[in-house]
């Protein structure tokens, strides 16, 4: 079952980032763990970066498992964009109903983006998962995908 596969995995990912202070490395490992674990077809972060000479902030891709995918999302643009404005999960079941989808594919269907939260409750990330199957996403994912966010926005 999903709840039990999950449990697993968030204790899995305690072990692999116990005592781990690189977050480039962190992610590397959290975004294989879950993608290996669950079988998705695209996992990855976005990191909320300055942009190059400004002081404007975007998304830039960080480690992912998948196919190559866009590099650069800016503030409330997409889903990954809407997550980080909202600072809010959010669980889209068919892309193409959600206004503004980025379709780095053709291919992604259903997605979920989990925002990953500072201790200052600023959005430092975003966990992006994207499914080539419609409503593949739901509360099950959202509650553990959560926990790990937390688990891991300290390190950032
Ligand atoms: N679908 C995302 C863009 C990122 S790729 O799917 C990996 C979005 O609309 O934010």
């Amino acid at each position: 079952m999903k709840s039990e596969k999950y449990s697993l995995l968030v204790e899995q990912i305690k072990a692999l980032i116990e005592g781990e202070r690189d977050v480039v490395a962190v992610m590397a490992n959290v975004v294989a763990a879950i993608h290996e674990a669950m079988g998705f077809w695209w996992t990855g972060f976005y990191r909320v970066m300055p942009k190059a000479g400004s002081d404007v902030k975007e998304l830039v891709l960080g480690p992912f498992q998948g196919p190559v995918a866009c590099m650069h999302i800016p503030f409330g643009r997409g889903v990954c964009g809407t997550a980080w404005e909202r600072r809010a999960t959010i669980v889209v079941p068919d892309v193409e109903q959600f206004p503004g989808h980025i379709a780095c594919s053709s291919l992604s269907r259903s997605e979920i983006v989990v925002p990953v939260l500072s201790q200052t409750g600023d959005v430092v990330a975003v966990l992006d998962i994207d499914s080539k199957e419609l409503s593949t996403f739901d509360d099950t994912d959202r509650q553990h995908l959560e926990a790990i966010c937390s688990l891991i926005a300290p390190i950032f």
